[in-house]
């Protein structure tokens, strides 16, 4: 049997493969979030009374953990399958460069509070960097959908003509849809917004350690309070964000989907740029709108993330398990994939080209059969009379102008009454939220690293 030497014991060699899993390439991910923790719980280490390190310890901590972030900022710090994870990674630098204060400064902390918070840090960005992008997105289809408001294009229930509607009204159902999915990933955000540390294996420590303050250290809103519940939300704060990214997901599905069926030769109502679409092997003509094609399967994925997150933990019993240390992977691939999506769409709904004649040309009288059914109303005539009316003489209905029809619909939210202000407001209100958490965890974090 070869065995391996490691921080924590001489592990079989296979078996250390085998545990260490993927940490020791995904949690590269995670080394700033590591060094950020591990300043907050020195810095707290330093504070209690008898303090566990003093405060010039807790300073020469603090600047190599400063390096470390630099170092992994040029790619060039590493994680060791004997390390385990980062964690061990970064205990192992910090005592071969401080000696016996590296071995203090685990000191009331486990790997699974470690781990809990480096994952709440991590998320933390990624939340907002997604809040971002997808009310970028919005805010790109809002632009495109003002732009193009009076432009009439069929609007359709079952796939099949039902009344006249406008580019602006597609367009803005998408964007808030989006904006609607923010207030999901917000409220993600809350819910990630508190703070493990402390909660060490799951039942706390018999020393009197302060974890309002290393929450408060980290910017966070407020600590997990009950320990135990702090280490079984693992995996269960990383579902809520999948589902939450899921929810955006959906979103852009759906609006794939309509893109794939708008750009068809046979609809012709829009045509995507030359650069945005990819060739064939073998059929020269070919302009395939791939990129949204894998926008909708990357729903699939991102879904499937969600729900292996989901599956790992609902037999999960409570306390740590090493089942979570699963889940990373599942969460981060799905995160980093629905930024990606959002990222690649917004330039994508810039570029789309609007084919006004087309969406035109797309109307055939019976489009405006409902219109003149209500037109009758207007008239006096009963609803139902009415419809039966136009329905008996469908045959007879004349094509209207569909830019005058829809210069009908004045009504809150109806093609010519969507409030562009109102949305206008919502994307404000959104990014004002990503702005000042951004602001608040720069200053927070760099207090935490000022000398002082
Ligand atoms: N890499 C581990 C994970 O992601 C860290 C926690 C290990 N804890 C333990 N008790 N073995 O879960």
């Amino acid at each position: 049997m070869k065995t391996q030497k490691t921080t924590v014991g001489t592990i079989d060699e296979e078996v250390l493969a085998f545990t260490a899993g993927r940490d020791v390439e995904l949690d590269v991910n995670l080394i700033q979030a590591d060094c950020i923790g591990t300043a907050a719980h020195v810095t707290m280490l330093s504070r209690m009374k008898p303090a566990i390190i003093t405060a010039d310890e807790r300073k020469q901590v603090i600047g190599e953990l400063k390096k470390i972030i630099e170092l992994a900022d040029e790619g060039k710090f590493k994680i060791r399958l004997a390390d385990q994870d980062v964690h061990l990674a970064v205990e192992r630098t910090l005592t071969e460069k401080l000696g016996d204060l590296g071995k203090k400064i685990h000191t009331c902390r486990s790997r699974n509070d470690q781990v809990a918070v480096d994952l709440r840090l991590f998320a933390r960005e990624e939340l907002l960097g997604a809040i971002e992008e997808a009310v970028a997105l919005a805010a790109a289809l809002l632009k495109f959908g003002r732009k193009h408001q009076k432009v009439p294009m069929v609007g359709r229930t079952h796939m099949q003509p039902g009344m006249p509607s406008s580019v602006g009204l597609w367009a803005s159902a998408h964007a808030e849809s989006l904006l609607d999915d923010c207030v999901l990933l917000v409220n993600a955000y809350e819910l990630n917004d508190q703070c493990p540390l402390g909660s060490a294996a799951s039942y706390g420590v018999p020393l009197e350690i302060n974890r309002e303050l290393t929450s408060d250290l980290l910017g966070f809103r407020c600590p997990v309070h009950n320990v135990l519940y702090a280490n079984n939300s693992r995996g269960k704060n990383e579902s809520i964000i999948l589902s939450a990214m899921s929810q955006v997901m959906l979103t852009l599905s759906r609006m794939a989907q309509d893109l794939m069926l708008f750009t068809m030769p046979e609809f012709g109502y829009f045509t995507l740029p030359d650069e945005l679409t990819t060739g064939s092997s073998i059929m020269p003509q070919k302009k395939n709108p791939d990129v949204i094609e894998l926008v909708r399967a990357r729903a699939s994925k991102v879904k499937a993330c969600e729900l292996a997150v989901y599956d790992l933990i609902k037999g999960s019993p409570t306390g740590y398990n090493r089942d979570l240390q699963d889940a990373k992977e599942f969460f981060m691939d799905g995160v980093a994939t629905t930024r990606a999506c959002l990222r690649v769409l917004s330039p994508f709904i810039e570029a789309v080209e609007v084919n006004k004649q087309a969406l035109i040309d797309g109307f055939r009288p019976d489009v405006f059969a409902t219109d003149r059914a209500l037109e009758l109303v207007g008239e006096g005539m009963p609803f139902r009379d009415a419809y039966h009316y136009v329905k008996e003489n469908i045959g007879e209905l004349e094509s209207i102008d569909p830019r005058k029809a829809i210069e009908q619909k004045t009504h809150l939210g109806a093609p010519m009454g969507i409030d562009w202000a109102l949305f206008k407001e919502r994307v404000a209100a959104v990014n004002a939220i990503v702005r000042e958490q951004r602001k608040m965890i720069d200053r927070t974090v760099n207090k935490l690293f000022a000398e002082k």
